[in-house]
């Protein structure tokens, strides 16, 4: 059976999302603004995190877009591939794509290229977690939750074969003969 160590508690998480929201609604002060989830990884981080932004001072808006990377279950390929767009356009919006993790980045990059040519007015990603020794700076993060060692994570909408993605915490997955 796998097991789960918790690494970072509901209560951690909840103080630097709370932090992510302050600088957002500082950095957009009097602006308007498009939230792009990415699914399935971000549900839980975008919730919290779009409710951490004062709505008194940022017009905010949630929108969705479904990626996928191929590979195994714990590596990812490079290969995305958009399997739900957006259902508006973006040009003229400030934008901030919102994901749960970096890891190779590889998605992030792709994501980031993908939406810049829709003609944005501004364009920033937000991740709560990266795994710097993998991404080795391939791409600049503006909002960033945690960074963390090269391990295998779950919980807070991140998930191990489309489990544990309804944890309150976060934690490094132990697999049997791992
Ligand atoms: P990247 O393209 O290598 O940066 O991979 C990004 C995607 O891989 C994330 O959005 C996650 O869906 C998944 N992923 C990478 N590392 C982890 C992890 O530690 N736990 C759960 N999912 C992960
Ligand atoms: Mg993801």
């Amino acid at each position: 059976m796998a097991t789960v160590e918790e690494f970072l508690s509901r209560e951690e998480i909840k103080q630097r999302v709370d932090e992510l929201g302050e600088k957002i609604t500082s950095d957009y002060d009097g602006q308007s603004l498009v939230l792009i989830g990415i699914l399935k990884g971000a549900f839980v981080f975008l919730s919290d995190l779009a409710r951490a932004i004062d709505s008194s001072r940022v017009d905010v808006k949630i929108e969705f877009m479904v990626a996928r990377s191929y590979g195994d279950a714990t590596e990812s390929s490079g290969v995305v591939q958009i399997t739900q767009d957006l259902t508006k356009p973006i040009d003229g919006e400030n934008v901030i794509i919102v994901e749960d993790i970096v890891d190779t980045g590889l998605t992030a990059k792709y994501l980031l290229e993908n939406l810049a040519t829709r003609n944005p007015n501004s364009l920033k990603f937000c991740s709560l977690l990266e795994k710097p020794s993998k991404s080795k700076g391939i791409i600049n993060i503006d909002y960033l939750g945690f960074s963390i060692d090269d391990k295998f994570v779950v919980g807070y909408g991140l998930d191990y074969a489309q489990r544990y993605r309804n944890l309150p915490h976060i934690g490094v997955l132990h697999l049997p003969n791992s």
